[in-house]
């Protein structure tokens, strides 16, 4: 039997990889006054229709559960905030920033860095409508990526506005009926040629002159106040602006950003953006607040840290500190193992990560087990008993120790090795 098509299996190193960036987004999500939450893996199938969008609602996980119920697993965290915060919102202070790590199901065509499960980092402030929630999400969104060792020349941050198109679509006579479509031949722009582009521009009538113009001049004074702020914090080396993007959700009111790979081998590293009418929406108009944020997938991430040889060498570095043992006991003679168990008890009681052989081994296969593991130091159980042999693996130093010194001992030489 076989996992599903685009389903992983988390082998050791696999797990250890997505702790390892787990942990980096815990880390700077803190870093910057985030706090975490959840939500449930399943949702009525109706908060995706009325707030996802069409594509991601082509993508669902969803069945009729036995209560009847049209149900389905969480696409996206978006919705599912939105829901939570117009129910609890009294209870905290505003804004809020807030954090959560969901793992996500889309039934999509399943390619490297596409799956149909996924976890994803969500970041959200809501209750603030300056640029400058915007800003310190992108801030945000570039640090988790420096934080695994990734630097400008690894990645962009591309960013629009879809408020901008809110001004010329109603210049161009275009009906907020017809925004969605219209905004989907823009996000085409950049993949299809101009005499593709042309033809569907015309059934909105505009032309590709009026729309290059818009987006030359528009594109110089729409993003000034951005710009301004991302220079103060020393981050506009990352960042590019382009109108083009207004990216897939239905949801967004403003600000969008995407973050690719600067070779563009994957799809989007992150994207999000400005949604500052889903909260009112879902509240049935009981509630009101801007909301601005973003999400970064572990699949396109991991590929990715996988490719830059600096942030590959820093990720295999922390899964090898996951899985290294700090001490493996040798029991050479079985009438040690009830003398063996105490030690390794209270060693791990003190914090040091133990192991040894649950079945009797010979001294050499044990040996080469604690080696195996990246064991530092191994504690020989045997004929020296009261004492203890202890051997630095890596030096091949060797020390007899009464067992009453053990802990202290080990204590020195692991913090003169760290
Ligand atoms: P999204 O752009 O649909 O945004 O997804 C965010 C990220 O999740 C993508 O950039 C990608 O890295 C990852 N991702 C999405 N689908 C897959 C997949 N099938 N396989 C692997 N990775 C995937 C949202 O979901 C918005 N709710 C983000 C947001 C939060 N906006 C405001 N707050």
């Amino acid at each position: 039997m076989q996992s599903l098509p685009g389903f992983r299996d988390f082998l050791p190193n696999d797990c250890a990889a997505r702790n390892y960036i787990f942990a980096r987004w815990r880390e700077v999500c803190r870093r910057y006054g985030f706090v975490e939450w959840d939500g449930p893996v399943l949702e009525p199938t109706d908060l995706y229709k009325k707030k996802s969008g069409p594509e991601i609602v082509a993508q669902l996980f969803s069945f009729t559960d036995k209560g009847e119920r049209e149900v389905a697993m969480r696409p996206e965290l978006t919705p599912t905030l939105a829901r939570v915060i117009a129910a609890h919102e009294r209870e905290f202070k505003k804004p809020l920033k807030w954090f959560s790590i969901p793992q996500c199901f889309r039934y999509e065509k399943q390619q490297r860095g596409r799956l149909r499960e996924h976890f994803q980092l969500n970041c959200d402030i809501i209750g603030d409508q300056s640029s400058g929630a915007d800003v310190e999400l992108i801030a945000l969104c570039i640090d988790l990526l420096r934080e695994v060792g990734l630097a400008a020349d690894d990645f962009v941050v591309r960013i629009s506005d879809r408020a901008a198109w809110d001004r010329f679509l109603p210049d161009c006579g275009i009906g907020p009926e017809k925004k969605a479509d219209f905004l989907n031949v823009i996000d085409k722009l950049d993949r299809e040629e101009v005499e593709k582009i042309q033809p569907k521009l015309e059934l909105f009538g505009v032309s590709v002159a009026r729309l290059m113009a818009f987006l030359a001049n528009a594109n110089l004074e729409w993003f000034a106040p951005l710009r301004e702020q991302l220079e103060t914090r020393d981050l506009l080396r990352y960042c590019e602006f382009n109108l083009r993007i207004v990216r897939g959700l239905a949801y967004y009111t403003g600000v969008v950003f995407e973050v690719f790979d600067r070779p563009r081998k994957f799809r989007a590293i992150a994207g999000g953006g400005r949604y500052d009418t889903l909260i009112h929406q879902l509240s049935d108009g009981a509630v009101d607040f801007p909301a601005v944020g973003f999400a970064m997938g572990d699949v396109v991430l991991g590929e990715l840290i996988k490719e830059v040889p600096s942030a590959r060498k820093k990720m295999e570095e922390a899964i090898q500190w996951q899985h290294d043992l700090q001490i493996y006991a040798v029991i050479a003679k079985e009438e040690r193992r009830p003398d063996a168990l105490q030690l390794i008890q209270t060693l791990r009681d003190n914090g040091y990560r133990v192991d040894y052989s649950l079945t009797p081994a010979k001294v050499g296969k044990q040996f080469q087990t604690a080696e195996q593991l990246g064991a530092r130091l191994a504690v020989l159980f045997g004929d020296e008993w009261p004492q203890l042999k202890l051997k630095d693996l890596c030096t091949g130093d060797q020390s007899l120790v009464p067992r009453e010194e053990l802990p202290a001992r080990v204590a020195t030489l692991l913090s003169s090795r760290a």
